[in-house]
């Protein structure tokens, strides 16, 4: 059972990424001044009024009030829980997530399943070695042992019953039968035997490397060529890729990734020194496997057959990625000569050229026009409006970008509309409503309020002054949870704003400390202006808790003899007084300073 996710770790990983980032992917940002936008995804809108702040690592919707940080997001938008944001968030980012020992429990727990597909895909590697047939085969298509073993390639035997034996328990034999490794016989049930056999097994992995299926291909000719593990509790063709986790795991800076149709063409590009192919299982590439590619890198090729089934599966990948086009991607397609797959045309002409076809590769835009122009016959007029017919639902896929902007621009070249655009521009952004802008923008300015504002906005102000420890029994409101965010930030510099507001998920006052953090503070527009303010606030917070023991002290001597403590107390706050009076008409000696710093520390310490 996993066991605790660390504290600090969810400090350091909310350090590590970037909330822009992780929504970006999501719901395209625009940039506005300091800050991202976008309409909002968890209530419907029109104008923008969704932001995100990357310094503060922060958003926070001034329609719906929604906000949070970037695991916050992604509970909210993914509809995840806690743990598998964390997760998430980690995954993306090549982190494995540790854990403490634990027995809580957490999540659907497919734990069983999991174990014996991993359990599987070990024995599958183990019988490879122990066939000769097997070996061969991979040798003739040029494989060697390093490549079969970054991708656990394995080899399951001629048995009905060798993955079946391997289930220690009716439990694992269960878990084998709910991973998709056994079919239950006709008529028989709780009879099974085994779905692989005489196959060479490629495990697919998901993206922290579990094995979650398999792909099965046959030695020799028959039928089905290649068997796929079918849709189960941890396999979901749509969503995932193969070859995606060894790629990230064996491409340090991965910034570029191909998709190809096949196990075979993954295995042998790697094998060619091109690892970071990625294949779809059988399927069409789909909006979320290509969305899961554009989360990790911004170059894409997509690679086929140059064939009929080839350019068609081509366009369906087209149209999946308009939606997800933003500037910045570089999206091609490449395709291969009649006859040629990706393994065949790699082991031909060896890693270099096959990258050099890779770097000339059809950019999305010229594939789009270029198979509009087949469809229509461009010399007469009828054949450009209807160009311009089945360009404009294409272009309208499309998120506001400068991509789309010249897109257009190209197309209306194309058809010759010179300087009209044949899709309008969506009219500029109206500005926000100044009730939107000001809900929750502009709180009434206190000491404590400003102080934990700007700490929360800021924490390394928080080694700028050592607080006096009295001031944390002030009888001022908010001053407890003010000292509680200075220690937690003190025993632990590191922490970011958004790590803070993790740490405090759950705390009475954590929707007070959001509001703080999205918080314009008036006039805070630089890191000096900042700490002046920061430092003018905690002494006015010092100031109002002398004078409150000040004039406690007072009173009480009028009724009673003080001790000898409070009688110094009050003789220091007498003079500490007097020298901030001083301090505040500039008058203040060098030796009087240094006065205050030392009754300050002595007094309150
Ligand atoms: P291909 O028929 O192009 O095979 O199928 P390939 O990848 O070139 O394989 P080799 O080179 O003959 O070994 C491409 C992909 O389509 C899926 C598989 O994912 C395969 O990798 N496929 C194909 C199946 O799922 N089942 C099949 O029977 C055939
Ligand atoms: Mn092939």
């Amino acid at each position: 059972m996993a066991g605790r996710i660390p504290q600090h770790f969810i400090d350091s990983l909310i350090n590590q990424v970037d909330i822009v980032d992780v929504i970006d992917a999501r719901v395209p940002l625009k940039k506005k001044g300091h800050e991202y936008t976008a309409c909002c995804p968890f209530h419907n809108e029109k104008t923008p009024s969704f932001t995100v702040s990357q310094q503060k690592q922060f958003y926070h919707c001034f329609g719906c009030g929604a906000h949070g940080t970037a695991i916050g997001f992604l509970m909210e938008y993914e509809n995840m829980e806690f743990v598998d944001a964390i997760e998430q968030l980690a995954a993306d980012h090549h982190i494995d997530v540790p854990r403490e020992d634990s027995q809580i429990p957490q999540g659907p727990d497919n734990t069983g399943v999991y174990n014996v597909l991993e359990l599987a895909a070990e024995q599958y590697q183990l019988q490879l070695r122990q066939s000769q047939r097997a070996i061969d085969y991979l040798k003739k298509r040029g494989l060697s042992g390093d490549i079969s073993k970054d991708y656990g390639i394995g080899y399951a035997p001629d048995s009905w019953d060798f993955i079946l034996k391997q289930a220690p328990s009716a439990a694992a034999q269960k878990d084998l039968a709910t991973g998709g490794m056994l079919i239950e016989k006709n008529g028989n049930q709780g009879n099974f035997y085994d779905r692989f056999r005489d196959r060479i097994m490629f495990p697919i992995r998901d993206r922290r490397g579990r094995t979650i299926g398999f792909g099965g291909r046959i030695l020799d000719q028959g039928e089905p060529k290649y068997l796929n593990s079918p849709e189960t509790p941890v396999f979901h063709k749509g969503k995932e890729l193969y070859g995606l986790y060894e790629a990230k795991k064996s491409v340090r800076n991965l910034d570029m990734i191909v998709i190809v149709e096949g196990y075979m063409d993954v295995v042998a590009l790697a094998q060619n020194g091109i690892r970071y192919a990625v294949a779809t299982l059988g399927t069409a590439t789909t909006a979320e496997q290509i969305s899961l590619i554009l989360r990790s890198v911004k170059k894409l090729v997509f690679c086929y057959d140059g064939d009929r089934a080839g350019k068609k599966a081509a366009w369906k990948a087209l149209e999946n990625t308009l939606p997800l086009m933003r500037d910045g991607y570089e999206i091609r397609f490449l395709f291969l000569p009649d006859g040629e797959d990706p393994d065949t045309m790699v082991r031909q002409e060896g890693q270099q050229a096959f990258e050099l076809r890779l770097q000339n590769a059809t950019p999305l835009s010229d594939f789009l026009i270029k198979n509009l122009e087949q469809q229509t016959d461009m010399s007469s007029m009828d054949g450009r409006a209807h160009f311009a017919e089945l360009a404009k639902p294409l272009l309208n896929k499309l998120p506001e970008s400068i991509f789309k902007d010249l897109l257009n621009e190209s197309i209306s070249k194309e058809i010759g509309l010179h300087n009209k655009r044949l899709v309008e521009a969506k009219p500029a952004r109206l500005q926000q409503s100044p009730s939107a802008e000001s809900k929750g923008r502009q709180l009434r300015i206190t000491n404590v309020r400003l102080a934990i504002g700007l700490m929360l906005q800021q924490p390394s102000l928080v080694s700028a002054i050592t607080l006096p420890q009295q001031l944390r029994h002030a009888q001022i409101q908010g001053i407890g949870l003010f000292f509680e965010l200075y220690e937690l930030i003190r025993s632990t510099p590191e922490l970011s704003s958004a790590a803070i507001l993790e740490r405090m998920r759950g705390h009475e006052m954590s929707s007070y400390l959001n509001k703080l953090l999205h918080w314009q503070i008036p006039d805070a527009d630089d890191k000096e202006t900042c700490l002046i303010m920061y430092q003018h606030a905690v002494r006015n917070l010092t100031q109002e808790m002398l004078q409150h023991r000040y004039e406690f002290l007072e009173n009480k001597s009028l009724s009673s003899a003080l001790s000898d403590d409070e009688m110094n107390e009050f003789r220091s706050l007498l003079k500490l007084k007097a020298l901030y009076d001083k301090e505040n008409e500039n008058t203040l000696s060098e030796e009087e300073k240094s006065d205050l710093q030392r009754l300050l520390q002595l007094n309150i310490g």
